[in-house]
């Protein structure tokens, strides 16, 4: 009899929740999300759950609405790298990955404090690489500066070749190399002060969608952070991006496909049903409801009764009216979609947001998620799941208590951390050292 092929593992990694309305903050069981002990305790109970990575957004600018601080969720949190440094001393196996742009940032600076992070951890660092490049965040940063549009990943390309340079600077036998590097971007030269760290190149996350950031993705990163959740969806973005890869000399499991997922559980589907409408009501307050609206129309919409019906006025597609957030692509086509659910169901502004926006990914009894989030993967809809909980910091309790256990009963994911660096857990080669 011949064995049967091996299922393809499952990666799983902890989204700690930002600063959205992803969390129902007006929870009492939700905490803060600048404490320490708030971080610790998820990344803690990814790492009982042997999650390969812990996960941290970033925003560089208090987002703004309309003029003002959009202050409806909570505002302000700590810098990515400093927390994980943090946590890399109260966990043992977990990555630790980090959101750092690309633009407002140097390579020298950046390369020496993730190589930091990787001996810090004794190699679990990740770097999710983001090119968020608006002239509002830009601000914050030098006077008038920001990079137009097409240069993001120019630049992004060329400040990960140069990290990578300067972590392939020190010999093996542990001796500095001058390093120098001349080009478009950046002119540098000298030598790296930190030694060459345990994963060699920290873990390389990508999350942007245009086609040159599917490309950048496809030619150096380990990860690619999607928004592509659903199972079509999913397939068609997992079918392009590794599709990419062969014209780099990659092959397909060299580059994981990790959707951002939300999910509610219960003991039975029904109940988890209902928990799921009570959360999406709960995300989507009536002032929610507007600033969604808000968000893709681009306009104030303050004079509209939640309540109500959807505006007849269509969207200003060049509008500035929300400031450090990515708006929609095509708000017209969005503005569209939503009016004809609107009508076809009778929905007010609140219910059609609900209904649109707040949808979560995975609802269900922990048998019927883990069996959902099995097909996702062995149907190339996805290698695993960045899971985004909706309590701070507790959401992800029930999910490694109920759902982990049931997936490694299908043999779909690990029952011990086999290996100790991010790189071992995601099954990626090693770098090869250019000297
Ligand atoms: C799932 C996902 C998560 C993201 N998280 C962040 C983030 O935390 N901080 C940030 O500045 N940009 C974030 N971005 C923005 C992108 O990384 C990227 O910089 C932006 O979308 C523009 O790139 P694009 O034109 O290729 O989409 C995220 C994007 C996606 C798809």
């Amino acid at each position: 009899m011949s064995t049967p092929p091996a299922r393809k593992r499952i990666h799983l990694a902890a989204h700690f929740p930002g600063v959205n309305s992803t969390t129902v903050w007006s929870d009492p069981r939700s905490g803060s999300q600048i404490d320490f002990s708030s971080f610790e305790h998820l990344a803690r109970t990814a790492e009982r759950g042997l999650f390969d990575f812990f996960f941290l957004a970033e925003g560089l600018r208090l987002r703004e609405h309309n003029g003002r601080i959009h202050d409806l969720d909570v505002v302000g949190r700590p810098e990515s790298i400093t927390v994980l440094n943090a946590l890399a001393a109260v966990t043992d196996r977990l990555g630790l990955a980090g959101t750092v742009n690309a633009t407002f940032n140097e390579p020298y600076e950046l390369a020496r404090r993730l190589a930091s992070l990787d001996h810090l951890s004794a190699g679990r660092a990740a770097w999710n690489v983001v090119t968020s490049s608006d002239a509002f965040t830009g601000e914050n940063f030098r006077r008038g500066g920001y990079l137009d549009r097409a240069d993001r990943y120019t630049r992004a390309a060329e400040f990960l070749a140069t990290a990578r340079e300067l972590w392939d600077s020190w010999t093996p036998d542990g001796r500095p190399r001058p390093f120098a590097h001349d080009g478009p971007q950046f002119g540098i030269e000298g030598e790296f002060t930190v030694p060459r760290s345990p994963q060699g190149h920290p873990v390389v996350i990508q999350a942007g969608d245009s086609a040159e950031g599917r490309e950048f993705a496809a030619s150096a990163a380990d990860v690619i952070f999607t928004r592509h959740s659903t199972l079509e969806a999913g397939r068609e973005f997992y079918a392009d991006v590794k599709g990419r890869l062969a014209r780099y000399g990659r092959e397909p499991g060299d580059l994981k496909i990790m959707p951002g997922v939300t999910y509610v559980l219960g003991d039975t589907d029904a109940e988890a049903q209902e928990e799921a409408a009570e959360i999406r009501r709960l995300q989507v307050s009536p002032q929610n409801a507007i600033l969604a609206l808000e968000q893709i129309w681009g306009r104030d919409l303050s004079g509209y009764d939640p309540d109500g019906p959807l505006p007849d006025v269509d969207p200003d597609p060049d509008s500035a009216l929300v400031q450090g957030r990515v708006r929609v692509a095509d708000p017209v086509a969005v503005a569209r979609k939503w009016r004809a659910l609107s009508e076809a169901k009778g929905l007010s502004i609140r219910q059609t947001v609900i209904e649109s926006a707040g949808r979560q990914s995975f609802v269900g009894s922990p048998a019927t998620v883990a069996a959902a989030l099995e097909e996702f993967v062995a149907t190339d809809a996805a290698d695993g799941f960045i899971l985004v909980p909706h309590l701070t910091p507790g959401g992800l309790d029930d999910f490694v208590d109920r759902v982990v256990p049931l997936l490694q009963e299908r043999g779909v994911f690990r029952t011990e951390y086999a290996g100790t660096t991010l790189r071992a857990h995601l099954g990626l080669p090693e770098p090869v050292w250019k000297g």
